[in-house]
């Protein structure tokens, strides 16, 4: 992890921080089964944690905060490839800092393949027709300075500049076929509704954790942070085609109206979607090697276990008010910054909250009673069972780590590896802000 100084504008270099680089980080590329060794070096001025989000790994190899490095220090580990065929990334987790740190550059892919991705006739030729989309929104000063200013923190760090791949207008040239895009949200705070601008089908393949069974056509897909989705966009037509966020649909603002009545301010992210972003235009090369084919059936077989009514139930509440009616009595409530919590609690690094036992499946039930939160668990892949009462969609009933709770969510988890009293895992909302202001909790497994 160094500092240095990318052009995320054009034209104007900033200060960021980057592994092996600048900014960002190189693609990590692994194969199920293998072992994984990476070593972390501090270069920077202060301590940074770094975690890798979606893999299925002990708590003492998972890089959450009480895994911080110190300046001129280092973490070497090595990492057991366990799980399937995903994308996976890696990022700061640092106590109350996850915010910044991410911001100014520190993220990256992880991509692990395994034996059905290989044999898939998918796209699979990276950054050919098997592209990273990392998106990201950022705020630049006057001089063209990364700025990391909050205004509203309830809201979180919202920028007004789309960066894709560490750059500004990105776009790319594509085959004249089939082509995948991994895309991550990577933003702190916003939420992406995206598709394209000619409104043209795509297929969404896989989720957080894995392939879902089948493709599912969409028109478009809502991402919040921490999210990663990978589609299948069919440009064999040759046509250009530009990548957009939002804007809002009808339907969110009739459902917003809906539930005003009922006491929730719900959607409240959908409706900062606001106007329309350039996330990334595609051009289309009729040299670059196409892939033809339509996509296969079945991609994968999800084993989704039958929800058994003795299975151990823990609710989840998000807080973002410091208040006696729902508020957070955690150990900021002194504090004049704003807390915000989990079941009354703020993330407290003496405090385990949860205690879970290895290898039993569970039902977590979350709750938000103020705004949309995407609620995110270390050290697994969960199942959806519903989301706002309705059942999951079909296009989210694949393995995932991170879950929109607009209003409430259920989800299905089991837990294969253990984390301990001094490496349990996290859960927490991914707004990174929320994060770093205590909507986190610690939980270990034995
Ligand atoms: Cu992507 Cu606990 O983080
Ligand atoms: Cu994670
Ligand atoms: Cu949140």
């Amino acid at each position: 992890m160094t500092r240095g100084q990318f052009e995320l504008l054009p034209g104007i270099m900033t200060p960021t921080t980057g592994f092996n680089g600048s900014y960002l980080g190189p693609t990590v590329r692994v194969r199920e089964g293998q072992n994984l060794p990476i070593t972390y070096r501090n270069k920077l001025s202060e301590a940074v944690a770094v975690h890798g989000h979606g893999l299925h790994v002990p708590g003492e190899l998972d890089g959450g905060p009480q895994r911080a490095i110190e300046p001129d220090g280092s973490w070497s580990l090595e990492l057991p490839i366990r799980q399937q065929a995903s994308t996976s990334w890696y990022h700061p987790h640092t106590h109350r800092k996850s915010g910044p740190q991410t911001y100014n550059g520190l993220a990256g892919m992880i991509i692990i393949d395994d034996e059905n991705s290989d044999d898939l006739p998918i796209p699979k030729t990276y950054g050919v027709d098997d592209i990273p989309v990392i998106i990201q929104d950022r705020r630049f000063d006057d001089l063209g300075r990364l700025d990391y200013s909050i205004e509203d923190s309830e809201d979180g760090m919202i920028g007004d500049t789309i960066i894709t791949n560490g750059v500004a207008n990105a776009s790319r040239r594509v085959p004249a076929g089939l082509v995948r895009l991994r895309l991550l949200n990577g933003a702190n705070a916003r939420y992406f509704r995206l598709r394209f601008d000619d409104n043209r089908v795509f297929h969404k393949i896989a989720t957080d954790g894995g392939f879902l069974e089948e493709p599912v056509p969409i028109r478009e897909l809502v991402m919040s942070p921490g999210e990663r989705n990978e589609v299948v966009v069919d440009f064999s037509d040759g046509n250009p085609a530009m990548l957009v966020s939002g804007p809002r649909i009808q339907a969110v603002d009739d459902e917003r109206r809906r539930d005003e009545g009922n006491g929730r301010r719900r959607n409240r992210e959908f409706g900062r979607l606001g106007d329309r972003l350039e996330i990334l235009q595609f051009t289309v090369d009729s040299e670059l090697p196409a892939i033809r084919e339509s996509l296969p059936r079945q991609l994968n077989s999800i084993m989704r276990p039958i929800v058994q009514s003795g299975w151990p139930v823990r609710r989840f509440d998000l807080f973002m008010k410091n208040n006696r009616r729902t508020g957070v009595f955690g150990v900021f409530q002194h504090n004049t910054e704003m807390s915000m919590g989990i079941n009354r609690q703020s993330m407290d690094m003496r405090v385990i909250n949860e205690r879970v036992r290895l290898g039993e499946w569970e039902r977590w039930v979350i709750n938000s009673f103020d705004g949309s939160h995407p609620f995110h668990v270390h050290g697994c892949s969960f199942l959806v069972v519903s989301q706002n009462e309705r059942p999951v969609a079909a296009e989210d009933a694949g393995w995932k780590d991170t879950v929109r709770v607009d209003d409430s969510a259920e989800i299905i988890v089991r837990f294969d590896h253990k984390a301990t009293d001094e490496f349990p895992y996290m859960y927490h909302c991914h707004i990174l802000e929320h994060e770093d202001r205590g909507m986190m909790g610690q939980f270990t497994v034995a």
